[in-house]
């Protein structure tokens, strides 16, 4: 098995401020402190993998402006293959604000800029190099079309997909990610994939079954503190995390695939890489920000 993993997604440039509360319509208030970092569900998700060891192409487009050379060094200087992350002429790179409570609790808006110029054509330029990949990962901030084109194109190849379905999009079109091997929502996105509640564990596995039974083969469910449920057609299996004090939840989700996939690409075991990932992501929240938060492999005691 290969073990290189390619990530079809987003960058973003997150403009993090840690706030006391927002403010109301047409207050000002002071925030303590504000912090920039290099995020992106996609770019976060090849970042974790790779600060893990994995081998990590990614396909990105970011903007012509101060941003986009600055992102790609931070790809590059982490190992992760560029080849096909581009700047798009005329375009800013994504940005997203984010406030951050000092409970850990997180807002995010996303301007996503020149990841809206990613598309099927891009993809496509990019097949001979994705053809070597064991796994390709998908998040829903590029366009849709280029989600499906992607899952076609793999189903086709044989090689798995993992697709995030987040930020939650009500007008995903179910019947056009059933080729995806692993589908990872956290329990808001399986709710607005299911139109099922999915509050509690038993909940979450009952919507879960619901898209077992329209043809996805292994649906995760983050849960956050509570870990990850995997549901297949045989089972539902659960995932503790580990209790730690939250200072950060941005990107916690990214962090639990970038894990799961580096160490499923290279041990082959699912509910072992969902054991990775949930204690991967609950060290990430321990600190602020999104990528800057993740560990190395040395860092990680795992
Ligand atoms: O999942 C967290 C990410 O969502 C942030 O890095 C932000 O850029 C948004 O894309
Ligand atoms: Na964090």
């Amino acid at each position: 098995m290969g073990a290189r993993i390619g990530v079809v997604g987003s960058n973003m440039v997150d403009l993090i401020t840690y706030i006391d509360r927002m403010p109301a319509a047409g207050e000002t208030l002071a925030a303590p402190r504000f912090a920039m970092g290099h995020g992106g569900k996609g770019a976060n998700q090849a970042v974790a993998a790779a600060k893990l060891g994995a081998e990590v192409m990614l396909v990105s487009r970011v903007g012509d402006d101060l941003f986009g050379g600055g992102t790609i060094k931070n790809f590059q200087d982490l190992g992760i293959d560029t080849k096909h992350v581009r700047a798009v002429p005329g375009t800013q790179s994504g940005v997203a604000p984010i406030f951050v409570e000092a409970s850990g609790e997180n807002r995010i808006l996303i301007v996503k800029g020149a990841n809206e110029h990613l598309l099927p054509a891009d993809v496509d330029a990019a097949a001979d190099d994705l053809k070597g990949c064991a796994l390709i990962l998908l998040q829903l901030e590029v366009p849709l079309e280029t989600v499906y084109h992607t899952i076609a194109w793999a189903a086709g190849q044989g090689i798995p997909v993992l697709l995030n379905p987040a930020p939650a999009v009500p007008e995903l079109d179910v019947g056009r990610i059933l080729g995806a091997s692993f589908l990872v929502p956290n329990q808001t996105e399986l709710t607005i994939l299911t139109g099922l509640p999915a509050e509690t564990r038993d909940q979450a596995e009952a919507a879960a079954r619901t898209l077992v039974a329209r043809g996805i083969r292994q649906v995760l469910v983050t849960l956050g503190a509570e870990g990850a449920l995997l549901v297949t057609a045989d089972a539902a299996q659960h995932v503790p995390s580990v209790r730690v004090t939250p200072v950060d939840t941005s990107g916690a989700g990214d962090a639990f695939i970038g894990a799961f996939a580096q160490h499923y690409v290279a041990h082959g075991d699912t509910l072992e890489a969902m054991r990775w990932g949930a204690r991967y992501a609950a060290d990430s929240i321990t600190r602020p920000g999104t990528q800057m938060a993740f560990a190395t492999r040395a860092q990680f005691a795992g």
